[in-house]
C-alpha cells in the first residue's frame, strides 16, 4: 500500500514533537528551570587558580568573603557567585596569576568563537555547551549564541522553544528593517534577546526555527544597501563589551546567518571526530568556507583571525583506528590542530540526556573513573582554549 509521503512525515514529526515535549517536561518538572549545584572546596581551588592552603588562607584572613555553606556536616560547599566573588577579592589583592586573571584588561578585545563543521553530529554543540560552561566558571564573561534551527544548544541550557513560541531569538536581532530606515541596526533590541542562564556570567542569545527567516529575508534583499554579513555584528555591537568571549554555536550548513557570524568571529573552533570519513568531509567544507570568505574579503577587506583550531572530538584513546586518523590530521594540519582531545566519555552521553554538562552535573551519580576522566579531558581542552584566549589578549604566559 502505498503512503503518502507528506501526510506520513508531518504525522511522524508531530508524533515526536509531542512526546518530546513531554520528555522534557518530565525531565524539568517540578523545577522548571536549571539550578546550578554547589561546588567542593577542591572544585572552588580548580575554578579559581589556587591551592586549599591559599583559599583557606584568604577566608581566613577575610570574614567578608562568602565561606560557603557546609553541607552533611563537615564539607564545605561554594556557589559559583561565591567563587565570583572570592576571585575578584583575589584579583584586587593581587593574589592571581596572569593566567588566572579570567577577565580582559586594558586594551584586551572580547575573543568571538564559532563552533563549526558542515558535518552533522561531530560535537559542535557539546563543544560549545561545554566550553562556554567551564569557560564561565573560570570567572570569564561568556555569550554562548545559537545559531541552529534545530536549537540543540538553547535546549541545553533548559529553554524549550515549543513552551516559548514567541521566544525572541538572534533572529530578531539581525532581521531587516522593515522600511528604508537603514539607520535602524535591529527590530528588537539585542538586550531584549540575551537571556542570563542558571550559570553566573554566562548568557545565551536563543534560537529557534524562525531563523530560516533570514535566509529568506537575504535572498530577497538590496545587498548594497545593508550587506548580510555584517548584520550579526551590528547586532552584537552594543553589548560585545560586557563580555571576555562570545561563542557561536553552528548548524551543520552553511547559510547567511553562519556567514555572518564568521564574519564578526575573531577565531575559529573546527570540531572533527576521528574518522577518515569526517576528514574528508573535513576538506571540503574547509574549501567551501574559504572560497566564500574570499567573497566577503573581496568586497570588505581581509579579516584575519587570531587561531583557526580543530578539535578532536568524541574521541577514544583505546580505539586504534581513532588514534591513527587522529595522528594522520595532525600529520596533515600540524599544530592546527589542539593538542588536547574531548574524549568520547558515557558520563558526558549520559549527562547530555538531560540537558547537562559534565560541569554541571552531580559528580556522585557517575561512577568515580568514569566521571572524572571526563571531567580532566573537559578541563585540559578548557585550559588549552584559555591559553590560545591570553594569547589573542597578546599576554606573555609562558611558562608561567
Ligand atoms: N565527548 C562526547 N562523549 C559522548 N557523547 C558525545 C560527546 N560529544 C558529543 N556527544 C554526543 O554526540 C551527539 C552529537 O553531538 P552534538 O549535538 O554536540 O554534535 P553537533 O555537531 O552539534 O550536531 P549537529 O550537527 O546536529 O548540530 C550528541 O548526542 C552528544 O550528546
Ligand atoms: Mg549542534
Amino acid at each position: 500500500m502505498a503512503v503518502s509521503g507528506a501526510a506520513t512525515l508531518d504525522k511522524h514529526a508531530n508524533l515526536i514533537a509531542n512526546q518530546l515535549v513531554q520528555h522534557r517536561e518530565r525531565l524539568l518538572e517540578p523545577r522548571k528551570e536549571k539550578i546550578l549545584r554547589p561546588f567542593s572546596y577542591k572544585e572552588a581551588c580548580h575554578y579559581l587558580g589556587v591551592n586549599q592552603n591559599q583559599l583557606r588562607h584568604a577566608l581566613r584572613t577575610n570574614d567578608s568573603l562568602p565561606q560557603g555553606t557546609m553541607i552533611r556536616g563537615t564539607r564545605r560547599y561554594f556557589q559559583a557567585s561565591e567563587i565570583h566573588a572570592i576571585r575578584d577579592h583575589l584579583i584586587a589583592q593581587n593574589r592571581l596569576e596572569s593566567r588566572d586573571i579570567t577577565r580582559r584588561v586594558g586594551e584586551e578585545q572580547p575573543v568571538v568563537v564559532a563552533s563549526i563543521n558542515l558535518k552533522g553530529g561531530v560535537g559542535k554543540s557539546t563543544s560549545a555547551q561545554h566550553l562556554t560552561q567551564a569557560l564561565a566558571m573560570r570567572g570569564y564573561r561568556v555569550l554562548v549564541v545559537d545559531l541552529d534551527a534545530q536549537a540543540s544548544l538553547t535546549q541545553l541550557f533548559g529553554t524549550i522553544p515549543e513552551r516559548e513560541p514567541d521566544m525572541l531569538t538572534l533572529y530578531h536581532a539581525i532581521r531587516y528593517p522593515d522600511g528604508d530606515d537603514l539607520s535602524q541596526t535591529a527590530q528588537t533590541d539585542i538586550r531584549d534577546v540575551v537571556r542570563r542562564t542558571h550559570i553566573p556570567n554566562l548568557d545565551l542569545i536563543p534560537c529557534n526555527m524562525q531563523i530560516m527567516e533570514f535566509e529568506h529575508e537575504t535572498a530577497g534583499h538590496d545587498q548594497r544597501r545593508s550587506p548580510f554579513f555584517t548584520r550579526v555584528e551590528d547586532a552584537l555591537a552594543p553589548i560585545r563589551d560586557e563580555y571576555d568571549v562570545i561563542l557561536f554555536d553552528c548548524p551543520p550548513q552553511m547559510s547567511f546567518a553562519v556567514m555572518s557570524a564568521l564574519f564578526t568571529c575573531t577565531s575559529l573552533l573546527v570540531t572533527v571526530t576521528a574518522s577518515f570519513v569526517d576528514v574528508m568531509s573535513l576538506g571540503t567544507f574547509l574549501g567551501m568556507t574559504g572560497e566564500m570568505m574570499s567573497v566577503i574579503e573581496q568586497r570588505n577587506g581581509e579579516r584575519p583571525y587570531d587561531w583557526i583550531k580543530y578539535l578532536i572530538t568524541r574521541y577514544n584513546p583505546t580505539d586504534q583506528p581513532s588514534v591513527q586518523v587522529a595522528g594522520y590530521l595532525r600529520s596533515i594540519l600540524e599544530d592546527s590542530v589542539m593538542t588536547n582531545e574531548f574524549y568520547l566519555s558515557t558520563a558526558i552521553a549520559d549527562a547530555a540526556t538531560s540537558s547537562d554538562s559534565i560541569v554541571e552535573v552531580d559528580p556522585g551519580a557517575f561512577h568515580r573513573q568514569t566521571y572524572q576522566r571526563a571531567w580532566e579531558s573537559v578541563t585540559r581542552v578548557t585550559t588549552e582554549v584559555e591559553q590560545l584566549i591570553h594569547e589573542a589578549w597578546g599576554r606573555d604566559e609562558h611558562g608561567a
